[in-house]
């Protein structure tokens, strides 16, 4: 049809030209010429308006998407996989059957820092354990954000949970010095001061007999802004003890190379002799901040090299050296058992 109609027009343009009697085919052909025209604005039109609508409409729409996208994502963010998995632990777990725990009053003491700790600092909080223990899903949970290093003393224990529990990093150490020589080695780490046991050092390169030196490398060059020692067992006699882990804490927060410049430690079972004489001896009274029933919170600030000659406590008086029984002496602090 388009075609002979084009081809029609084609043919009358010439004779229209020569002929005086073709006027009326020149007006046919003009008017056809014209309604193209119309037909052609109308088209363009057209489509203009209809790209617009489109565009308007798809760009609406997505920007509807995208807020609904960034709606769901605060509100339904997935739980993730270490916290999902801690949940379900402790909803199921035996209680009658664990064999020590910290009360309510002592989990909230080490929660509250470590939830100030994970909020205050753009940086991800650093958390160091020593014990594997009933609570070592939560620590793990509760500074999902951060850094967190278990240190156990059974690598049956330690492998049995990097298998359960693949996200959590543990080590375990063959501790050395036992309950019943407290004493002997608090001797030892006095006539070592300026020595092995300085309270400044890298410990990786120390052969203190309290020093914990076998941990991975970069251990040693954390900033750890929360230590809590709740291992290795110290019930018996022969049993390791705590205060290996204690003097490394007292070294790790003196010599850190963080900014922030101190660290919280925790000592659970601060009711117990060695706990309680490690302590003194290494994270000393003046950082004692709290006890919460049988939980010791000390904040240890980073020393400078030649500060104070080589002393872990600014009172050396209070210490062990010049007192012939430690255990006798009344402080409003430390609690006797
Ligand atoms: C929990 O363990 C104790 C001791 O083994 C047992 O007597 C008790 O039945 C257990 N409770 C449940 C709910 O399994």
């Amino acid at each position: 049809m388009k075609n002979s109609n084009a081809a029609k027009l084609i043919l009358l343009h010439p004779s229209s030209l020569h002929k005086q009697g073709a006027g009326a085919a020149a007006a046919s052909a003009a008017a056809i010429a014209a309604s193209h025209r119309v037909w052609l604005i109308f088209f363009i039109s057209f489509f203009t308006l209809a790209f617009t609508l489109t565009l308007i409409t798809t760009k609406d729409s997505s920007a509807a998407a995208a807020s609904a996208n960034s709606a769901s994502a605060t509100k339904k963010s997935p739980l993730p996989r270490p916290v999902f998995d801690a949940l379900i632990h402790y909803a199921s777990v035996n209680t009658s059957t664990v064999f020590s725990r910290m009360s309510a009053s002592e989990l909230s003491a080490v929660a509250a820092v470590l939830r100030r700790c994970n909020t205050n600092t753009n940086n991800p909080c650093n958390l160091l354990v020593f014990g594997l223990t009933h609570e070592t899903l939560l620590w793990s949970s509760l500074n999902y954000k951060g850094r967190t290093v278990f240190v156990g003393d059974s690598d049956y224990f330690v492998s049995k949970l990097e298998q359960k529990h693949p996200e959590i990093e543990a080590y375990d150490v063959q501790f050395t010095t036992k309950v019943n020589e407290l004493y002997e080695l608090l001797e030892y780490s006095k006539e070592q001061l300026k020595n092995e046991c300085k309270p400044v050092q890298n410990l990786l390169f120390s052969d203190c007999k309290l020093a914990i030196n076998d941990l991975p490398n970069y251990i040693y060059d954390v900033a750890w802004d929360v230590i809590l020692i709740d291992g290795p067992l110290g019930f018996l006699p022969t049993s390791p003890g705590r205060m290996s882990a204690i003097f490394t804490a007292g070294v790790l927060a003196r010599s850190t190379k963080g900014s922030a410049g101190k660290t919280d430690v925790f000592v659970h079972e601060f009711d117990r002799e060695v706990e309680k004489v490690s302590s003194e001896e290494f994270l000393c009274e003046e950082n004692l901040v709290e006890i919460t029933e049988k939980l010791g919170h000390f904040v240890v600030g980073k020393m400078e090299v030649n500060e104070r000659d080589h002393q872990f406590c600014s009172d050396v008086s209070d210490s062990i050296a010049s007192s012939s029984s430690p255990l006798s002496k009344t402080s409003k602090y430390w609690v006797d058992s």
